[in-house]
């Protein structure tokens, strides 16, 4: 079963009178193993597809299917369980929960699933921490961490459930172009590692070659 099937996917934002049309007739297919890096200009829908395939957002038309999961139809509480279950995001802006240490932002996908017990989640936190050269800072808060080491945690928050699909959003202005790349370089270690299929945001086309596959999407078209 694939990881995500977009079928003819519409998004419209409303502006003033008219509509930006973000995405139009997105049709795309993501095997259970893929790693896809998207790739684009700035304002060419790259988050929208990304948004609308962990059902952050609602297609305006068209069918998302995701792990088999056909979130097109499902209800508010419905995508809610399933984002927190399904689907693991590393977002452009990484949002950590400020009071919370660097395991606990970690812990904190496991208990909004609501699923492991928290004894088992600490220690799978541990483990990704250790993955993720962050064992020794799992006591600090994100204000003490630095922005690659912040962008680690979110890195680990996303994993922490196993989704079978994770989304990235590559982080442009957070991070300077090495520190990016280590990143990158970093969340697809994990995701091969892992068998999970992966769809990875980025301007830099030196990190295409780390996907299995490359799509480009100019002006909310995706490339055949
Ligand atoms: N909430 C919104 N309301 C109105 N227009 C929006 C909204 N979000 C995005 N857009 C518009 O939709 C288009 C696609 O935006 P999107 O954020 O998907 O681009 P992107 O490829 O991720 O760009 P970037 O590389 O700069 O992050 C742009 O024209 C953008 O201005
Ligand atoms: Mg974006």
């Amino acid at each position: 079963m694939p990881a995500l099937v977009l079928q003819n996917v519409r998004k419209t934002y409303p502006s003033g009178d008219s509509e930006i049309v973000a995405l139009d007739r997105a049709n795309l297919e993501v095997p259970d193993d893929q790693i896809l890096a998207l790739v684009g200009p700035s304002g060419s829908g790259k988050t929208t597809l990304l948004s609308i395939a962990g059902g952050l957002l609602s297609a305006t038309e068209g069918h998302v299917v995701v792990g088999g999961h056909h979130i097109t139809e499902y209800s508010a509480k419905q995508l809610t369980a399933f984002r927190r279950a399904e689907v693991g995001f590393v977002f452009q802006t990484v949002n950590l929960v400020p009071f919370l240490t660097a395991r606990e932002n970690v812990m904190v996908a496991a208990e909004l699933a609501g699923g492991a017990p928290e004894k088992a989640a600490r220690a799978r936190a541990d483990q990704l921490l250790e993955e993720l050269g962050l064992a020794h800072r799992a006591e600090n808060l994100p204000a003490q961490l630095s922005g690659g080491e912040r962008q680690r945690v979110a890195i680990g928050r996303a994993l922490m459930n196993e989704p079978k699909l994770i989304l990235v959003d590559e982080p442009t202005s957070a991070l300077d172009t090495t520190l990016g790349n280590q990143v990158m370089a970093l969340i697809v270690g994990e995701v091969k590692a892992r068998r999970t299929a992966a769809i990875i945001v980025t301007h830099d086309t030196r990190m295409t070659h780390y996907a299995d596959r490359t799509v480009e999407i100019t002006d909310g078209i995706l490339a055949a």
